[in-house]
């Protein structure tokens, strides 16, 4: 007798305690991008369309719940009481059980397919092309029409509309900016294309999305998105060769002799194995290798030095050899490239 009441009331404990715990969830530091936290046009779709699912399937989730756990407790097995009602073969209930469930689901694909088709159309305005290449582990980024070649971290104007061409030569990665816009693959053999328009300026993080090796979860970028004058600034000094005082610095010839057969200076000889980032405007950029280390002298030197301590697995070698000052020099020479 007293196990049988007890037993209704933990139940409902325990559901409010499992409640409690998946909203808490999502709770604490953020230190990632939130998909929730839209900054362009896209992204506000998707995250309007979740919100709407997520309040429809809140509303079915406390009618059924609520009804369930009221039946639990309301007309639960007494001694001496009555055996229950059957239902079976019930034509109206069958039809009302059926009829709505569908007209919900209905309800979610009209709107889902609403949002694809006419939610996530790219605006009619002019737009220019960066493509955005996937390397094992890290993205490149090639402005064609301005001839930029960057790595980690994508510029962009605010407002404005921009085509991204997805590229790998290798495996296939995913190409995701949580802020901005949905995830497209990026598949070998064939160019993807989607679009981003950022509606604030700010600093958005980007990240791999498909698994695609050893150090897929180190594959981010960020995206930098720059008024009108900042972008056009970027663009200038982007297309500019490295200074002479740079040049004449002791690490060039650090670079020339140990790092010139897989990373490209603008200006500078090219060699037939560009397989890492190009470093013309390495100075420039927040992040390095692969968006696992901010770029600072600290950082670089110690990557430098060991980069299979940072990203067991990556293309480039440990250069342990370096004597310490000669690494100095690098570091110094390549922090320099503004
Ligand atoms: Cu590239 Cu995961």
């Amino acid at each position: 007798m007293k196990f049988a009441s007890v037993r209704p009331r933990l139940a409902v404990f325990a559901l409010l305690a499992l409640i409690a715990l998946v909203a808490l969830a999502g709770c604490g530091e953020q230190n990632g991008a939130n998909f929730l936290n839209p900054s362009g046009p896209q992204a506000e779709q998707e995250a309007g369309l979740f919100w709407f699912i997520l309040i429809i399937a809140t509303i079915i989730f406390v009618l059924v719940t609520g009804a369930l756990l009221y039946s639990v407790i309301r007309f639960r097995a007494r001694p001496g009481g009555p055996a229950a009602r059957q239902f079976s073969g019930n034509t109206p209930l069958e039809l009302v059980w059926t009829i709505v469930p569908s007209v919900v689901l209905l309800v979610i694909l009209v709107v889902t397919i609403n949002t694809l088709f006419v939610g996530l159309a790219k605006p009619e305005q002019e737009a220019f092309t960066v493509q955005a290449i996937g390397h094992q582990w890290w993205w490149e980024f090639r402005y064609p029409d301005q001839k930029i070649v960057t790595a980690d971290e994508m510029v962009i104007p605010v407002g404005k509309v921009v085509d991204i061409e997805l590229i790998s030569n290798n495996v296939i990665h995913s190409f995701w900016v949580p802020e901005l816009a949905g995830k497209t693959d990026v598949i070998p053999g064939r160019t993807n294309k989607m679009w981003l328009k950022a509606n604030n300026t700010g600093t958005f993080r980007g990240e791999c999305t498909e698994y695609c090796g050893q150090q897929h979860a180190n594959m981010n970028f960020q995206v930098v998105v720059q008024d009108d004058t900042g972008f056009q600034n970027w663009v200038t000094q982007q297309q500019q060769l490295p200074s002479e005082a740079s040049q004449a610095m002791p690490g060039q010839k650090v670079f020339a002799q140990r790092c010139f057969t897989c990373h490209l200076i603008n200006g500078q000889p090219e060699s037939v194995n560009q397989v890492g980032p190009n470093l013309t405007h390495f100075g420039s950029r927040d992040l390095i290798a692969g968006g696992v280390l901010t770029n600072t002298p600290e950082n670089l030197k110690a990557w430098i030095h060991d980069t299979q301590q940072f990203k067991p697995g990556n293309d480039m070698p440990a250069f342990t050899a370096i004597p310490d000052d000669q690494l100095d020099e690098l570091v110094a020479y390549l922090e320099s490239l503004q």
